[in-house]
């Protein structure tokens, strides 16, 4: 069986579930870990919970209830589907905006232009670990009592003129999926500098979060273990077939608002050990990729930001030619390394939003034209090489 490299991956070993099992006999893990994770963050963790989609809905609950009236919850038409499911689960309202073609993050106009008295939030998403560069701009012109809260669900790490992301709104949350930065098969966690909004935001999770019960939690002990061979090369080309079963291609119908768990906890923890490497590899593959392919003609990656510090969950390319996009997908493949289209369509084309298929002109050409290379500690310079030459030989034929 040919090795096979998957989109996403950590370095994973036998060590680490070991430690997630002794992990579940200690009460103080969790604290441990939302401790650990607040200081990458440099920020004040709240709580954990399943998913960062459960931390979302916990934070709009909380909001919607301190700021009465207000509805709508502002985000950029290309990113996770997920989110929208979130927005309506709490009763309130996604207003979209175009994205920018620079950094494939919100247009800061497009953000500022849907501000209106019954704004409740602004997510602020760093797509693929990008940090949202105008997040300061749109910060300071919100009017105030429009919330900003900043989706890091793919950015853990990564920073804006050396202050971690996390820090630019009011309240932050993260994701520790098995696609994430710090995979713990699920996760997520919330962190913010305002010590009254925690309190408000802390008692909204005692009051919806519940236990994930005794037999989920097992298949999740199961599941987490088995991305050490999941994440792994040589048994991933073996394994896929399977794994291809699990993958999350499907907009989820709901959000479960459950609890994290002390195994989970214990895995991240000993994965974070190291943390340092993984976010050097990351940065190192994604800004290789980056100058190499930002020197081809008919694609574009985004623009390197001053002081922006990327930590590239994946390599988002765009082609100019959907069918570049195709061919270069079956010769990586052929090459054995997976590249994924993320989102095939922008939210209002998935979600009745009111909107026209048209709208979000940036957005609805993302969706249709971007691949994402993967960049996470397993990929090899060899892997990279051959990545730009793939793309290099199609674009130029
Ligand atoms: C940008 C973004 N926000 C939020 C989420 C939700 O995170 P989770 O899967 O932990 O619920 C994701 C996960 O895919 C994401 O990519």
């Amino acid at each position: 069986v040919r090795k096979n490299l998957s989109i996403v991956g950590y370095p994973v070993g036998w060590r680490d579930v070991a430690m997630a099992v002794r992990a579940i006999g200690d009460p103080a893990i969790e604290g441990r870990f939302m401790a650990r994770v607040g200081d990458l963050v440099q920020g004040q963790s709240v709580f954990t919970a399943h998913s960062g989609n459960a931390c979302f809905c916990v934070i709009l609950k909380t909001l919607k209830e301190l700021y009465s009236g207000r509805t709508e919850v502002v985000l950029p038409a290309y990113t996770a589907p997920s989110l929208i499911v979130a927005i309506r689960k709490v009763g309130l309202k996604p207003v979209l905006c175009d994205i920018s073609r620079d950094d494939f993050n919100a247009d800061p106009d497009g953000v500022l232009g849907v501000i209106c008295g019954k704004t409740l939030c602004v997510l602020a998403v760093h797509m693929f670990g990008i940090p949202w560069c105008n997040i300061i701009k749109v910060k300071r012109e919100l009017p105030s009592g429009v919330v900003m809260v900043e989706d890091g669900a793919q950015a853990l790490g990564a920073r804006i003129n050396g202050i971690p992301v996390g820090l630019f709104g009011d309240v932050a949350f993260w994701s520790f999926n098995r696609g994430k930065n710090l995979p713990t098969l699920s996760g997520g966690m919330v962190t913010t500098f305002n010590p009254a909004l925690a309190v408000h935001l802390r008692q909204e999770a005692v009051a919806i979060l519940r236990p994930r019960g005794l037999l989920k939690s097992a298949v999740d002990h199961l599941k987490c273990a088995a991305l050490c061979l999941a994440f792994d090369p040589a048994w991933y080309g073996l394994l896929r077939p399977v794994i291809e079963r699990f993958k999350e291609t499907c907009v989820p119908s709901d959000i479960s608002l459950e609890t994290y768990s002390r195994f989970r906890a214990g895995f991240g923890l000993s994965l974070l050990d190291s943390w340092e490497k993984s976010l050097d590899a990351r940065f190192r593959n994604g800004r290789y990729l980056q100058d190499a392919l930002s020197a081809l003609k008919r694609v574009s990656v985004p623009k390197e930001e001053a002081g922006v510090m990327p930590v590239f969950n994946r390599m988002p390319v765009v082609f100019e030619q959907s069918r570049h996009l195709d061919q270069v997908v079956c010769l990586l493949e052929d090459a054995g390394i997976e590249s994924s289209r993320m989102y095939v369509r922008p939210l209002h084309h998935i979600f009745d939003l009111g909107y026209q298929e048209d709208d979000f002109p940036n957005a609805v050409f993302l969706a249709k034209n971007l691949l994402t290379l993967p960049v996470h500690p397993l990929v090899r310079q060899e892997d990279l090489d051959r990545m730009v030459s793939v793309i290099r030989k199609v674009v130029m034929e």
